[in-house]
């Protein structure tokens, strides 16, 4: 290991468990408000296949925090051995049931369904995740439609930026990763933000050095503190999407969670940066939280709630907003908490 340049002031720990409970408020706020203003009680579906235990898990997280906001959830639990046209046939039924706004379908499905063809069967109004081809393409294109849901992780980091008042514009940025669910639409949001990307992947040469041009990095490779103290440059911003078990004879299941970088000596060098867990991770939950709500706004004919806090600085914001908020919603809103 090389010697790590260090920063005089310790770095600002980013606090995404305490920006998601801020998000989760804001959401409850708004749920309520749609409610006496529209009566309109957003659904989110949450369709599980099998009894996976990480699957059962992520989807008892989201019911609860769909329970805690007052967002009406489905459930379809269906037994591993569904076969793909009755996992479609409940899709549909979804896809036509006007109380659901949301529809999720937590993946991984069993080796025998076609888990694209399944994820295209969910109309692109109720694609809670924003993984749809139609919303992921509006999110890339400049000055097309805005899309409907943005991809929950990606949203996530952004918010995260935008509420520590961290400028995106003009910014030198890199991502490690460009897989569908973070890495490439992360990289998207960034530019949206008037940022400058550099995507990096396994095929990169000198990951280091390009990591030591960037203001901010995003790491979501899924590689173990992959991320050294002595690639960054010092004061850069550093948001760690990596999910990683690493051994660890002292924790009493034997491991504990780290993310992409080495948050120790990262921490040295960084102006701000977020722990694993307690940064990107509690972010995921709200973000989908809030597609939900959103899908269930456009329903009606309400514009989407912008996806950044506009109380913040960001010069980019404006542009964002116009990007996301199109002009041509016709039906006037009430302002949101995340509208201020
Ligand atoms: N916090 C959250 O809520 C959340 C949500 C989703 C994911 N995650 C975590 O984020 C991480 C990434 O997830 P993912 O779903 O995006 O993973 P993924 O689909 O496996 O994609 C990994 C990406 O990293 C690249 N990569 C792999 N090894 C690399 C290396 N040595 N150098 C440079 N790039 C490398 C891959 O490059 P190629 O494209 O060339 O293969 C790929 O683009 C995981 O740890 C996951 O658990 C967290």
């Amino acid at each position: 290991m090389t010697e790590t340049t260090t920063t005089s002031s310790p770095p600002i720990v980013i606090d995404g468990k305490g920006v998601a409970a801020t998000i989760q408020e804001e959401l409850q706020q708004e749920v309520e408000r749609l409610q006496k203003e529209h009566s309109l009680l957003p659904g989110l579906a949450v369709v599980l296949v099998g009894q996976r235990v990480d699957s059962a898990t992520y989807v008892r997280m989201k019911k609860k925090t769909a329970a805690a906001i007052g967002i009406h959830s489905v459930d379809v639990d269906l037994p591993e051995t569904v076969s793909q046209l009755d996992l479609l046939a409940h899709v549909e039924q979804l896809n036509n049931d006007p109380s659901v706004h949301g529809i999720l379908v937590q993946l991984p499905l069993p080796p025998h369904i076609d888990e694209a063809a399944v994820l295209k069967a969910i109309a692109v109004e109720k694609d809670a995740d924003g993984f749809s081809a139609l919303n992921i393409g509006n999110l890339c294109l400049r000055g097309g439609d805005p899309p409907l849901a943005v991809p929950c992780t990606p949203a996530g980091c952004i918010e995260l930026l935008q509420r520590y008042d961290v400028q995106i514009s003009g910014k030198d940025c890199v991502v490690l990763g460009r897989s569908n669910i973070v890495g490439m639409p992360v990289a998207a949001l960034l530019q949206s933000c008037n940022g400058t990307v550099t995507v990096c992947h396994s095929r990169t040469r000198n990951i280091a050095e390009k990591v030591k041009q960037a203001d901010i990095v995003v790491a979501a490779i899924g590689k173990t503190e992959f991320v050294r103290g002595d690639w960054l440059k010092p004061g850069a911003v550093v948001i760690d999407v990596g999910i990683n078990s690493k051994p660890d004879a002292t924790k009493k299941r034997g491991y504990r969670l780290v993310g992409d970088v080495h948050y120790d000596e990262c921490a040295k060098v960084a102006s701000a940066i977020t722990p694993v867990p307690g940064g990107v991770g509690p972010m995921t939950i709200v973000m989908l939280m809030k597609n939900t709500i959103n899908l269930a706004r456009n329903s009606i004919g309400l514009p989407r709630m912008p996806l950044r806090n506009s109380m913040h600085r960001n010069l980019s914001h404006r542009d964002f907003v116009s990007t996301l908020n199109p002009p041509s919603a016709t039906t006037t809103t009430t302002t949101t908490t995340t509208d201020k």
